[in-house]
């Protein structure tokens, strides 16, 4: 009804037909690959850029952790524009991991991070990395993802929303430990 009143009708192929069109050419312009040690600079001063918080020791363990180990269900993957081949810069990047039995769920896929270059966004970058991310988690044998969002942050939650994410069964539960 309400689409009816302001023409959506009228407007939903065209929209549909603009985001058909980004995402094609995200995909010509975006290679989504897995994360190497020579990208951890990047990686560091994009999270610090964002976040506001410089974290070298965190950010060499998680590579330790994700970018080394048990490749099988781990994935710290990262975004590369190919569209500058003499300049092809780090625009995002995402980790995950498949998880199993963890507060009685079936195992599935976990997205913990995902962050893209603030002079990036809003290009196809964000959907390209979780689109590789569940290709992943799907070849790993699981057919669930799941992430958490702070209640407040209506970008993350218009991004996810956007790519198919549903609030899920579980919710989080928490108390200051004195
Ligand atoms: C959320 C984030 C990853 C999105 O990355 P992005 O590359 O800009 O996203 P995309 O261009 O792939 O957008 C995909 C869809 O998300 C939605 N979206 C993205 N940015 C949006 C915005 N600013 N306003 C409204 N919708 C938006 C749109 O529906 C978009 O689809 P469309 O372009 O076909 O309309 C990015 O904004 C980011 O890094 N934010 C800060 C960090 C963060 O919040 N991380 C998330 C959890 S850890």
């Amino acid at each position: 009804m309400l689409s009816i009143f302001f023409g959506g009708i009228e407007r939903a192929p065209a929209v549909a037909a603009a985001r058909k069109k980004r995402a094609a050419k995200a995909d010509a312009e975006v290679r989504v690959r897995r994360v190497k040690a020579s990208d951890m600079a990047n990686v560091i001063a994009l999270d610090a850029h964002i976040t506001k918080l410089a974290k070298p020791d965190y950010w060499t363990d998680v590579f330790k952790r994700y970018g080394r180990q048990r490749l099988h269900e781990r994935f710290f993957l990262v975004a590369q524009d190919c569209a500058d081949r003499k300049n092809s810069r780090l625009l995002g990047f995402i980790i995950g991991e498949v998880r199993a039995w963890e507060f009685g769920s079936t195992p599935c896929g976990w997205v913990f991070a995902l962050s893209v270059d603030p002079d990036a966004r809003q290009h196809g970058s964000g959907r390209a990395l979780l689109d590789a991310i569940s290709a992943e988690f799907k070849k790993a044998g699981v057919s669930k993802m799941r992430t958490m969002v702070e209640r407040n942050t209506i970008l993350q939650m218009l991004f996810f929303r956007s790519e198919g994410m549903m609030a899920g069964p579980y919710i989080q539960l928490e108390k200051d430990i004195d």
